[in-house]
């Protein structure tokens, strides 16, 4: 398959994760939205234990002082770790409150950072060029993706570095969709799918995969708020909830498989 039949392949395996609009209709918040305390949170672990092939490939190619440009950085788990390296950080989300939490976390580390709000590649332009672009679970909200790795591409001298869960991140609860709503959660895209698409764009991929180094939730409460606001169900059933993942055995959830892919710039 060629780089546009694997891009549209890709657009559509994540269209067909759209939540049916009778479903989506009785949503009490947006099922899709990212909460910025969580990936704060995740932030600061990342930053009191950082580590992982995504940081080490990132450190290899950025020169000391260098320019690091995080792409959907949130809180910025995949660039604030490596501080002492980085002379500028170009922070990118589409969220305000996500961007604040990376300003407050990048002042404290000493790190001077230019925030752009807005959706990659839209904003490319303002953001600039750095010598090293990474992009960290960001992939699987993202339908046109060879344009989003083509920038990326773009816009950095060095080296790109992508990480993603192996799976699509709501591929756990799926047997309680199906529970709840009587309905069946698609399996694609997966990682593989995104790799075979940068390799067809031309670039010189290499892949390393790891086990999540945090679990996806530390208490079955938290599992339970998370299954009700992304399966689109009423707070009040958390309990229900939570018993249901128990009885299904989904409780402890095993850990995800990160994946992080990189290449190098050609030189122009
Ligand atoms: C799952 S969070 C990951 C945050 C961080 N990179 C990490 O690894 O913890 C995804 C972030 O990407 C942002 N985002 C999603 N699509 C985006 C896009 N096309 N351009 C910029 N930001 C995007 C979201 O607002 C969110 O903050």
């Amino acid at each position: 398959m060629d780089a546009e039949a694997l891009n549209e392949r890709w657009r559509r395996n994540l269209e067909s994760w759209a939540i049916p609009p009778e479903i989506l209709a009785k949503a009490p918040v947006d099922p899709w939205g990212h909460s910025p305390t969580r990936f704060a949170a995740r932030t600061d672990r990342a930053l009191a234990e950082p580590g992982g092939p995504t940081l080490d490939r990132v450190a290899e190619a950025l020169p000391e002082g260098g320019t690091l440009l995080d792409v959907g950085s949130g809180p910025g788990a995949a660039s604030l770790p490596l501080a002492d390296r980085i002379g500028e950080l170009i922070a990118v989300d589409t969220s305000a409150a996500m961007l604040g939490e990376l300003t407050v976390r990048a002042d404290k580390a000493g790190v001077r950072v230019t925030t752009v709000e807005g959706r990659w590649p839209q904003v490319a332009e303002e953001a600039g060029t750095a010598d090293v672009v990474v992009a960290a679970h960001v992939v699987y909200n993202v339908p046109d993706l060879a344009v989003f790795l083509r920038a990326l591409d773009a816009h950095a001298t060095r080296r790109v570095v992508v990480e993603l869960p192996h799976r699509h991140p709501m591929s756990w609860m799926s047997p309680l969709w199906e529970h709840f709503h009587g309905i069946r959660r698609p399996v694609r895209p997966i990682a593989e799918d995104a790799v075979a698409l940068a390799a067809a764009l031309g670039f010189e991929v290499r892949v390393e995969e790891r086990e999540a180094p945090v679990e996806r939730f530390d208490t079955i409460e938290e599992l339970a708020a998370s299954v009700c606001h992304r399966a689109c169900l009423e707070p009040s059933r958390a309990e229900e909830v939570a018993e249901t993942a128990m009885s299904m055995g989904m409780w402890p959830v095993p850990r995800d498989r990160w994946v992080t892919l990189w290449w190098n710039r050609r030189a122009t």
